[in-house]
């Protein structure tokens, strides 16, 4: 997945045209790790393919403190999911909704399927999100904008 702000960023500005961002909805959500973690123990392998993508739990599973990431992400979709303005309904999928680490850590989020579909029907360029978590929780916000171009 590239970085489309900064790749749309560079090519606007040699076009003379500044990016202005615009702001079409914010999303957040607080999860217990624990509450991850019961349900990690209680269904398993169930339970990770259904919520997450093959990448996330390869991302999460690798480290120390696995039920913490998989806990970020849970709270990272939830707040997407807020930021869209439709909940879970229309048919979105756990896995229609992907945190994706850069390099140096940063999460990026992928949409894909109907999650995708409301985003392009909503005129939505970005979903932006950060996320952090501690032993006890993990929380997420999101900002979904749509970029406009004007005169430099
Ligand atoms: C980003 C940073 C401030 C996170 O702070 P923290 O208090 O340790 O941890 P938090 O629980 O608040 O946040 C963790 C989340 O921050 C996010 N994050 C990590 N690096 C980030 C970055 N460069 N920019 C934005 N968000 C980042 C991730 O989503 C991470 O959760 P995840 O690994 O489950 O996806 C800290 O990790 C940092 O300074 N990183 C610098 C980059 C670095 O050292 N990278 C090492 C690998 S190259």
């Amino acid at each position: 997945m590239s970085d489309f702000r900064s790749d749309e960023h560079d090519r606007s500005r040699k076009q003379g045209f500044m990016p202005a961002w615009s702001v079409l909805g914010i999303g957040t959500d607080i999860i217990e790790c624990l509450r991850i973690a019961k349900m990690i123990e209680k269904h398993g392998e169930v339970f990770l393919t259904r919520v997450f993508t093959p990448d996330e739990i390869d991302y999460c599973s690798g480290r120390k403190a696995a039920n913490q990431h998989y806990a970020g992400r849970w709270a990272a979709k939830e707040a997407v999911l807020k930021a869209l303005g439709t909940g879970w309904a229309h048919g979105i999928q756990w896995t229609d909704v992907e945190v994706v680490n850069q390099a140096g850590g940063k999460p990026l989020i992928s949409l894909t399927g109907k999650a995708l579909e409301i985003s392009r029907d909503q005129g939505i360029d970005e979903m932006m999100i950060s996320i952090s978590h501690c032993r006890h929780y993990a929380t997420a916000y999101a900002t979904a904008v749509c970029l406009t171009q004007e005169p430099a």
